[in-house]
């Protein structure tokens, strides 16, 4: 492997001498940004980093590829903890159905929405749906996107839900971004079994949850507990069993109502709860006391027309929170973290420095990555990207809708 020297860094941002815990409060206010600086890298780890004036001689000079990043800001790679991008079409039409006025609810209700697009990835080979993702992972990737949390829940039936989870293995070893896998069998209630709820949670528990175990294909067990998908009730049920398989939960919850989720999520010890556009002051109090990282998805917010979750609030409470995209089909169309930190601060009210933060170090820690990624660290992985010459890293939110980033460099 090539080792790398990038010089003359103009801000080498998001340094970190160690962190054991994910970010909160104040922490998350300032990014240890060094100016005129170099980053060395020797077999795709950090070794060194620090002022151009004193730059020291590196271990290997025969090996050695010079990247000369005047003018250039470098950062870690952003860590998105929530998407679902393996799927098989994108979903237009239900976009012109709710410029038209209905909602994202009601689309699901006509059989629209998540049951859509099951019946679409039904049709599509494992070939096929490597092939698009693929792509996908490399359209992030060229936006800054280093690592990547992906769920099933557009199979919904033991055949399709094992494609889909070992099509996010294929990536796993085929993409040079680092990927999670999440179990989203209880993302949605086919139709066969629309009256018969229970039986479809007991196929989960009894016979999708084995074969996940036994062939080793998922990190993570998530469940979209909501009113018409999945009760509290069947929410705990579903994370008792997918714990007892080994897999911790990050969980959609809040999305549209407050049913209790973040409660059940966090005696179940998950790693993340997700969406909380909606959030009271009993979530406040169960979240701040643990180590639960709440993870908000402007994009979707954006992409919806809902409420977006108040993260601000979360900070001043001490909550460890990170930001992700929900890139997927029906409710956001989109994998663009620079996109997310400017929404997280345009509407949510975040500085750059707590966006950033939100979406490399503590990204990391909502997929527990943080020992080797999310920030700028001796000993961690030299996954990173470079912007193009930028005034200054508020510039990357500022310009939203501009991809800032030039080179988004990762080791596996
Ligand atoms: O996170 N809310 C549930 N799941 C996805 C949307 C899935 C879909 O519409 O296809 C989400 O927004
Ligand atoms: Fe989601």
């Amino acid at each position: 492997m090539k080792n790398i020297l990038i010089k003359n860094i103009k801000g080498l941002a998001g340094v970190l001498e160690n962190n054991t815990k994910a970010l909160r409060g104040k922490e998350l206010t300032s990014i240890n940004i060094i100016q005129n600086a170099y980053l060395a890298i020797e077999n795709g780890i950090i070794v060194d980093y620090g002022k151009m004036e004193n730059l020291q001689g590196i271990a290997d000079w025969r090996n050695l590829e010079i990247i000369d990043a005047d003018g250039k800001f470098v950062l870690p790679a952003f860590c998105d903890s929530h998407t679902h991008l393996v799927f098989a079409k994108t979903r237009e039409e239900e976009f012109v159905d709710r410029i038209n006025g209905l909602t994202y609810e009601e689309i699901g209700k006509k059989g629209g929405g998540i049951l859509n697009s099951a019946n679409k990835l039904a049709q599509m080979s494992e070939e096929e749906l490597v092939t698009a993702a693929l792509k996908r992972l490399n359209l992030i990737k060229s936006y800054g996107t280093g690592a990547v949390e992906i769920k099933s829940g557009y199979g919904l039936s033991i055949k399709a839900e094992l494609k889909m989870l070992r099509v996010i293995k294929t990536l796993k070893e085929k993409s040079d971004l680092t990927i999670k896998a999440t179990f989203l069998g209880a993302h949605a209630f086919p139709l066969e079994y629309k009256e018969k709820k229970e039986a479809y949670v007991e196929v989960i528990i009894n016979e999708m949850l084995p074969q996940i175990k036994a062939e080793n294909l998922a990190d993570y067990i998530d469940v979209f507990c909501e009113r018409s998908y999945f009760t509290p009730e069947q929410l705990d049920r579903i994370l008792d069993a997918g714990v007892k398989a080994g897999l911790k939960p990050k969980i959609h919850v809040n999305q549209f109502s407050i049913l209790g989720g973040v409660e059940i999520g966090v005696k179940h010890k998950a790693v993340s709860v997700d969406h909380l556009e909606e959030f009271d002051d009993n979530d406040t109090q169960i979240l701040k006391n643990s180590e639960t990282i709440a993870t908000a998805l402007p994009s979707c917010s954006f992409f919806l027309n809902i409420p977006y979750a108040p993260v601000k609030k979360m900070i001043n409470h001490n909550i460890a929170i990170s930001l992700a995209t929900d890139f997927n089909p029906g409710s956001t169309p989109s994998g663009n973290m620079q996109f997310v930190n400017s929404l997280a601060c345009i509407k949510m009210k975040l500085t750059p420095e707590q966006a950033l933060n939100a979406s490399t170090i503590n990204g990391a820690f909502a997929m527990e990555l943080n020992n080797e990624l999310g920030s700028i660290t001796i000993g961690k992985k030299a996954n990173i990207f470079i912007t193009k010459p930028i005034p200054s890293l508020a510039y990357i939110p500022y310009a939203f809708g501009e991809n800032c980033v030039e080179k988004t460099i990762l080791f596996k």
